[in-house]
């Protein structure tokens, strides 16, 4: 439909987790007008859901080379070196600014900022706040950063739809602009446009592919979908972690699950089976704190081994008083769930958490689309591999965002007049959503083989066809959601080994002699 409304602004950023507000607060007074969009209220995104916490280079006797080791170990040979460097070795200083910011994070009775471990850590390097909810503390510093920002305009319950491109006058096409769905926003009400020079996406993952996902509702891949209908390219689409410790609630529980943090093993929690055999002892030299991909997968053998829904985590010898302090969001959502840790075994399997790849960046943030930037989980400048190292993720958008700040305003061209929108992509019914989530859960979740991609494929080629009757968000974001999972299915169709978090049952093993290096996928023609 055509934009009710219109408005400008310098740059556009798209989300308003760490990655976006980060971006937000370091251009505004470099680029004119900078406006904030986000498809819920502020805080509704995968930030504010952060448990560990984030990873740097910290403590005593620690090194950014003793991170880069890390990552490039979780990463199983897919990670760009050039982007693990910048990450590890710029992620201390960006964290000392968070704390500068007003970001209140966890200390010890000497002082010291409090570090603990996760999986794949040689090192105790993850700073958190309120014991388990450092997500939330990040979001609150930094949302209130903004609101003391009067020069950053917000625009709420706004759905990014489409990139508006246009040709500069050397006839080079970029962005030109965005179209946004608004619920409920004053005059800015439905679909409209805002004419800008630079878009920077920080809108985050799309865990919704899924039938169940430590993501919330929000994340559904809009920002990569609307990248890819632009002509921008994405990569690693193949490489989705699943997040070996998920509340196990049930076989009918559908959405966001709730999320048991690594860092409950890493204070000395430990998975059993069924028989409280501690089956992790003797997979991997770090045992219960192996790389996720190693965890999610022996917690997977074990449960289709002993025919199980789920394992189990053992975090009852932590003790009552242990469990308050330094757990206390976990504490309360599994109580509420009627299992007390103190005393209980927690029912734990895999589920959908993190994808390390997403719009094709380099070194400072850039797509190959001029004016489209990326930063966080929607982006992939390659510092995560096949494999996301824990408490990387909030690293991740933090620093490239602060990188995308310092050449953005340096870049700016000049106002592009937007192109008639020839792009159209036809909307999918919202109803097609929950047979897509379970198609992608069952034929390309964490077990997967040729037959069953191709299976997978046909059924979303099918879905492809139930068209929207109604223009609304639930439609946006079940096409979304299909413009991801065909690309998904494909690259990991294409993808005939098993590395870091991609598991291919008919080609077991990693094969560093076949690697492929990277699958870039391009959409013409309104097909991926
Ligand atoms: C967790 O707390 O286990 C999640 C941390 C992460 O995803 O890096």
């Amino acid at each position: 439909p055509s934009p009710g409304w219109t408005t400008r602004a310098d740059v556009v950023i798209v989300g308003s987790g760490i990655a976006g507000l980060t971006a937000a607060l370091r251009l505004r007074k470099e680029v004119g007008k900078v406006l904030v969009v986000t498809k819920d209220v502020l805080a509704a995104g995968s930030t504010q859901w952060a448990q560990g916490g984030i990873a740097a280079a910290l403590g005593d006797g620690d090194t950014p080379e003793e991170h880069e080791l890390d990552t490039l170990v979780a990463g199983a040979g897919a990670c760009d070196l050039d982007s693990v460097r910048i990450l590890v070795n710029e992620g201390p200083e960006a964290v000392r600014e968070l704390i500068a910011l007003g970001t209140n994070f966890d200390h010890t009775a000497d002082g010291e900022l409090s570090l603990t471990r996760e999986g794949g850590h040689h090192r105790d390097r993850i700073a958190h706040a309120g014991g388990d909810a450092t997500g939330a503390e990040i979001q609150r510093a930094l949302i209130a950063a903004v609101q003391a920002a009067p020069d950053i305009e917000v625009i709420q319950h706004a759905l990014a739809v489409d990139l508006l491109l246009g040709e500069d006058s050397s006839g080079a096409t970029g962005v030109a602009g965005l179209t946004l769905h608004v619920i409920g926003e004053g005059e800015r009400d439905g679909v409209g446009a805002v004419l800008c020079r630079a878009v920077v996406l920080a809108s985050g993952g799309f865990g919704q592919v899924f039938s169940q996902t430590t993501n919330p509702a929000v994340s559904t891949g809009d920002g990569m979908a609307l990248a890819l209908r632009a002509g921008a390219t994405v990569r690693d689409l193949e490489f989705v972690q699943f997040h070996p410790t998920v509340m196990y609630l049930g076989p009918d529980s559908r959405g966001q699950q709730p999320l048991i943090s690594e860092a409950v093993r890493g204070e000395g929690a430990f998975l059993v089976d069924d028989d409280g055999n501690r089956f992790m002892q003797g997979v991997h030299e770090l045992a219960d704190l192996a790389p996720r991909d190693v965890v999610a997968k022996a917690i997977m053998k074990r449960m289709l081994d002993t025919g199980r829904p789920h394992m189990w985590l053992d975090a009852r010898h932590l003790g009552a008083e242990f469990w308050e302090r330094r757990f206390p969001t976990i504490l309360a959502t599994a109580r509420s769930h009627g299992v007390d840790p103190v005393v209980d075994l927690i029912p734990v399997a895999p589920a959908c958490h993190y994808v390390s790849g997403g719009v094709h960046t380099d070194l400072d943030g850039r797509s190959d689309l001029p004016g489209l930037y990326a930063s966080g989980e929607v982006a992939c400048s390659g510092v995560h591999g096949a494999n996301r190292l824990a408490s990387n993720s909030l690293l991740d958008g933090l620093v490239f965002s602060r990188r995308i700040a310092k050449v953005l305003p340096g870049e700016l061209g000049e106002w592009r007049e937007p192109s008639a929108d020839e792009r159209a992509p036809g909307l999918i019914a919202g109803a097609a959503r929950k047979e897509l989530q379970e198609t992608m859960t069952s034929r390309a979740g964490v077990l997967r083989s040729a037959a069953g991609l191709t299976a997978g494929a046909d059924v979303l080629a099918g879905l492809a066809g139930r068209v929207a009757t109604a223009v609304d968000q639930e439609s946006w974001e079940t096409s979304n959601l299909l413009t991801i999972a065909t690309a998904l299915t494909m690259t990991a169709r294409l993808r005939q080994e098993t590395r870091g978090s991609h598991w291919r049952e008919d080609f077991a093993e990693r094969d560093d002699d076949l690697y492929a290096g990277h699958f870039d996928v391009r959409m013409a023609d309104g097909a991926v």
